[in-house]
């Protein structure tokens, strides 16, 4: 039986990438993309959400849309990394089919409900929905099986202040519910994304078949090479998401220590700056399983072949 899985995305090219690889991959069934602000405006995630599920041929799968503002923070969008569309220089045609009317947060609670034990939630956005679902209904910490959190940057440095990292940063006050909700979370930071370089070579070989996902992904991560190379001085780029996706069925590309984690949430040089406490000094259980190493190459390559052999049929 394939895993049942929900995306918490903001789509955002490395999240249309984690998409694509979910559809591409057996061991997972999508059954539904919950949509929060993040790369993008909380709309044009939307657009983005519905486009890049027709481009693989996969409308059927619901669509919802959820917050289009952190708790406290105020908004940040990333265009400077994903561009103003939120897919670099992808372009899809408008969707023709819509998001269901049902908000992000009564979608989560209800589907989560529905299955007990059943549902891994991959969270690879700002976790404002999630936060939201959990104090709408707190009974889904019990429910859900496990949630793949693509967040945080313990001994690496941070990609949006100097120590913290995106998803985190933007809505800090969400991470602190998840983190401390008592779900089973595994934390996939910045430690191991950015281990996990897609270069123009691995674009160039994905090329080798020609189809409207592989150019979708070339286009898409072409913009991405630019902003890691002129911010970041990396050659290539890091799919973060997908890494995080990869785990729910490849766990062993990881390895992993539970460690007690928290975010600092005090408004300081440190706003958003997840702390694991290595050492436990403080004497406190582990909250999660924190992924600290990665085969990159072996992730990199299992990515490539599977985004391959992602050819759609023409019709919806
Ligand atoms: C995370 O932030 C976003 O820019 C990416 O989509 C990813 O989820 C990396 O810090
Ligand atoms: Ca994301």
């Amino acid at each position: 039986m394939p895993k049942r899985i929900i995306f918490d995305t903001d789509p955002g090219i490395d999240d249309a990438c984690a998409i694509l690889l979910a559809l591409a991959s057996p061991e997972v069934s999508v059954e539904g993309l919950s949509v929060v602000h993040g790369n993008c405006s909380l709309e044009q995630a939307t657009t983005n959400a519905l486009s890049v599920l027709e481009l693989a041929n996969a409308a059927r799968i619901p669509v919802v849309k959820g917050c289009e503002l952190p708790l406290v923070q105020p908004s940040l969008l990333a265009p400077e990394t994903h561009g103003d569309t939120g897919l670099g220089y992808a372009k899809l045609p408008s969707p023709r089919t819509g998001h269901i009317a049902q908000h992000a947060i009564d979608f989560l609670i209800e589907k989560i409900l529905a299955s007990p034990g059943e549902i891994t939630l991959l969270a690879i956005g700002p976790l404002t929905n999630v936060a939201l679902a959990i104090r709408q209904e707190p009974r889904i910490v019990q429910a859900l099986k496990e949630i793949i959190i693509m967040g945080g940057a313990l001994r690496y440095e941070g990609n949006t202040t100097a120590l913290a990292e995106f998803n985190t940063y933007v809505d800090p006050h969400a991470a602190h519910i998840v983190y401390h909700a008592g779900i089973p979370v595994t934390l996939v930071p910045l430690d191991v994304t950015y281990q996990c370089v897609l270069t123009q070579d691995d674009v160039r070989r994905l090329q080798e078949v020609e189809s409207p996902i592989t150019k979708f992904v070339a286009d898409a991560t072409r913009f991405y090479m630019e902003f890691h190379d002129e911010f970041q001085k990396i050659d290539g780029c890091v799919i973060n998401d997908p890494l995080a996706l990869a785990l729910a069925f490849a766990p062993e590309l990881c390895t992993y220590r539970d460690l007690p984690v928290d975010v600092d949430i005090s408004g300081g040089i440190c706003m958003g700056k997840t702390v694991a406490d290595f050492y436990n000094y403080g004497k406190k259980p582990a909250n999660m399983r924190v992924a600290l190493d990665v085969r990159a190459r072996d992730f990199i390559d299992l990515f490539v072949e599977r985004i391959q052999s992602l050819a759609p049929s023409p019709k919806l």
